[in-house]
C-alpha cells in the first residue's frame, strides 16, 4: 500500500481510534436499544400519556378510585364549585351532552375533581355535581391527593389572590375534557368550550 492512500494516519499528532473499538461500541447500543424495545413489549407498551392512578372521595366520604370505573370510559374535567364562569358553563355541557348521547351515555362516567380542596369539601362537590346532572360525579381529596391527579393529569392550577380574607380567592386552572378508556387509559383531550351538542358528537365518535 503506498503511503498516500491513507493521509488521516499521517496527520501530525493525530491518532486513529482502532475499527475495533467502534465495531464494541456500535453493538453495545445495539444491544441496549433492542433491551428497551423488548422491556416496552414485556410492559404492554409504553405508559398512557396522560392520567394514571388516583384515590380520592366522593360526596359521602367513600374512597373512590380509577379503578372504580374500569370497564367505563372516564370523561374527567378539573376545576372548583366557586368557578364564576368555566366550570359552570363546562359541567352544564357534559350534562347536555349526556342527555344527547342515548344508551352510549351509560357507558361514560363524567367525573369532576376539585383543584381547590379547601373549601370543596365532599358534601360541597357532591351538591354541586348533583346540580349539574344525577349522573356527574364530584370527588375532592387531601391537597396532597388532589396535586399529584393534577400532576398525572398534566392540569395547571393555582391560588389567586382577591382579597386578604382566608376565603378571598379564586383559582386559576386549565379547562379540558379528559376521556379515558374502560382500561383506565387516554383516549383523547376535548375542548370544554364547544357546547353539548358538538361534545355529544366527539364523544360519539372517540367511544368504540
Ligand atoms: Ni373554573
Amino acid at each position: 500500500m503506498s503511503p498516500t492512500s491513507e493521509p488521516a494516519a499521517t496527520r501530525p499528532g493525530g491518532t486513529r481510534p482502532p475499527p475495533l473499538l467502534y465495531a464494541i461500541i456500535g453493538i453495545l447500543v445495539a444491544v441496549l436499544l433492542l433491551g428497551a424495545g423488548v422491556f416496552v413489549c414485556l410492559s404492554g407498551g409504553p405508559p398512557s400519556l396522560l392520567g394514571g392512578q388516583f384515590t380520592l372521595e366522593d360526596g359521602t366520604g367513600k374512597q373512590v378510585s380509577d379503578r372504580d370505573f374500569r370497564g367505563k370510559y372516564m370523561l374527567v374535567y378539573f376545576g372548583y364549585t366557586f368557578c364564576p364562569d368555566v366550570c359552570p358553563t363546562t359541567l352544564n355541557e357534559v350534562a347536555d351532552a349526556m342527555d344527547r348521547l342515548g344508551a352510549k351515555a351509560d357507558r361514560l362516567q363524567p367525573i369532576f375533581i376539585t383543584v381547590d380542596p379547601k373549601r370543596d369539601t365532599p358534601a360541597v362537590v357532591k351538591e354541586y355535581a348533583a346540580a349539574f346532572s344525577p349522573r356527574l360525579i364530584g370527588l375532592t381529596g387531601t391537597p396532597e391527593q388532589i396535586a399529584k391527579v393534577a400532576k398525572e393529569y398534566r392540569v395547571y392550577y393555582a391560588e389567586h389572590r382577591t382579597g386578604p380574607g382566608p376565603n378571598d380567592y379564586s383559582m386559576d386552572h386549565s379547562s379540558i375534557l379528559y376521556l379515558m378508556g374502560p382500561d383506565g387509559r387516554f383516549v383523547a383531550p376535548i375542548r370544554s368550550d364547544e357546547g353539548g351538542e358538538e361534545l355529544a358528537k366527539d364523544l360519539g365518535k372517540l367511544m368504540s
